[in-house]
């Protein structure tokens, strides 16, 4: 029996609609998801929580709960950045321990712990506070490829992540390329060596993530993830209802029904339709070339936008050409938020000024001396060596450094809404100024409702033209609150949401 975790709710969309799925959209299909007997839901993290005060001016606290009262039976799971939370930085421990409480008692059943750089010092926090809380911690592998890791390192991650008190594993292939041969391995080592259940995670980008899941599944996996057909594919997770069908009998029988997942499939076509502007074919199409380069899809269009913003789009193939090459230097971090973009910046400086590290972002200065954690390998010394030059290396756990936040945070914002509880008190905590830009807009009547009835596609448009210039590479993009995620999934939204206003004005600059 292999169980599904169904992603619609959160990688689905965020894949594919740059995570603009409305709460209203999500709640009348919640009764039929929860009778259909998922393994779990995944409905929270990731970048919703971000996006929910950010651009849809809905508080993600609210949503987590509307979908826990329609949804009592199917465990909710999350996705949690380790010591990042749902954010872009390092938090102090008060407020992981604050937030995961809180996200526990909002109704999240399993929380997937994960940390870019696979170090355990920046998930341990976390996975202790899943524990007190009573929920399940589903602690995280990033899967990728370099000489350092092999099978047994990834083996003897599982078994710290068992110790640290993971109740389950995740194999996190975000990038989609892990083949069936290496996850069948993996599932078959892990289920060996270290005995708790295994859930994997892939994503439809190059082609492989359904075999890849049925491998998976013959091998042991106890799920596979995987969304509503309509939400599926391309840089999203494989169809839920091709995984059924092809795992229909004997022990890999999943037991769930297509024709009620057929009903599902049909509400969120009409879904999907409503978002028609946001959705890039080309986040539909399977791309081989993952196979050669390992760029995650999200990474590959910031890039594209990036070189586009640069009047440099003819040098993308040597930027991707350079990726490996600073992700080596770093010693070899998976390409996941936010080390995708500290590696993907970084290439572009490389490239476009000619010189290898003439610059070096600043992202790069604090990855080098340890802010991020610890590196899988040794870093170029060249490199450490320049860096170091300038500032001493962190060699204790980046969390460490960081006095309590949370009391803070409490009173600062009670002082703009004198009645809130924790989970503001948290939200404001991790993205001050969107928390108050938010704020500020339900204070002036822009409640969901009235913010849904404008067309999707204009409102982005206005918004990206606003932040168009602030998007060239600078360093600062990726870690601070206030211009966050040029390079994550808000770069990926300019480039979807807009494709076509871009596209204008690169052509009225060209002429
Ligand atoms: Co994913």
């Amino acid at each position: 029996m292999v169980g599904i975790t169904e992603t619609v709710l959160r990688d689905g969309h965020q894949s594919l609609i740059a995570t603009r799925m409305r709460t209203k959209f999500m709640l009348p299909a919640a009764e039929q998801l929860d009778a259909i007997g998922y393994r779990s839901l995944e409905v929270w993290g990731g970048a919703t929580f971000d996006v929910c005060l950010r651009f849809l001016h809905e508080d993600p606290w609210e949503r987590l709960r509307e979908l826990k009262r329609r949804m009592p039976r199917t465990p909710l799971q999350m996705l949690l950045r380790g010591q990042n939370l749902v954010g872009y930085r390092h938090y102090a421990d008060d407020v992981v321990e604050k937030f995961v409480a809180e996200a526990a008692r909002g109704g999240i059943d399993i929380f997937r712990v994960f940390d870019a750089l696979n170090d355990p010092r920046n998930m341990a926090t976390a996975i202790r506070a899943v524990q007190r809380s009573g929920a399940r911690a589903q602690g995280t592998i990033c899967y990728t490829e370099s000489p350092v890791h092999t099978l047994p390192a990834f083996v003897e991650l599982g078994k710290t992540l068992a110790e640290l008190g993971a109740d389950e594993l995740c194999i996190k292939d975000m990038g989609g390329f892990m083949p069936p041969g290496p996850a069948s391995q993996l599932v078959t080592a892990l289920r060996k060596e270290v005995g708790l259940p295994i859930v994997v995670h892939t994503h439809s980008s190059s082609g492989l993530s359904t075999l890849t899941c049925l491998a998976a599944a013959e091998a042991g996996a106890a799920a596979v993830d995987a969304a509503i057909s309509p939400f599926a594919g391309g840089t999203s997770q494989p169809p839920t209802e091709t995984l059924v069908g092809a795992m229909r009998e004997g022990a890999l029988a999943t037991g769930l029904d297509l024709n009620a997942l057929a009903e599902i499939a049909t509400y969120f076509r009409g879904v999907l339709d409503r978002y028609r502007p946001l959705l890039d074919l080309r986040s539909l199409q399977t791309d081989p070339a993952i196979l050669i380069h390992q760029v995650p899809g999200g990474m590959l269009s910031n890039l594209i936008s990036q070189l586009k913003d640069q009047e440099a789009i003819d040098r993308l193939q040597d930027v991707l050409a350079e990726i490996p090459r600073v992700r080596a230097d770093l010693g070899y971090p998976p390409l996941v938020t936010p080390t995708s973009q500290i590696v993907g910046i970084q290439a572009v400086f490389n490239v476009l000024t000619g010189q290898r590290y003439q610059t070096i972002t600043q992202e790069v200065r604090d990855y080098v001396r340890g802010l991020y954690g610890q590196a899988p390998a040794p870093l170029d010394p060249e490199l450490t060596r320049r860096v170091l030059a300038d500032a001493a290396p962190v060699t204790v756990r980046p969390a460490d450094l960081l006095e309590p936040e949370f009391a803070r945070a409490l009173v600062e914002v009670r002082a703009l809404v004198p009645a809130a509880d924790d989970a503001e008190a948290l939200s404001y905590a991790l993205f001050p100024q969107v928390y108050r830009a938010y704020r500020a807009s339900r204070d002036a009547g822009l409640t969901p409702d009235v913010l849904a009835s404008a067309a999707v596609g204009i409102v982005g448009a206005f918004r990206d033209r606003a932040t168009h210039r602030a998007t060239t590479p600078t360093s600062r993009t990726a870690t601070s609150d206030s211009g966050v995620s040029a390079w994550a999934h808000e770069g990926r939204a300019r480039l979807q949401g807009s494709r076509r206003w871009v596209d204008a004005a690169h052509a009225r600059a060209r002429r």
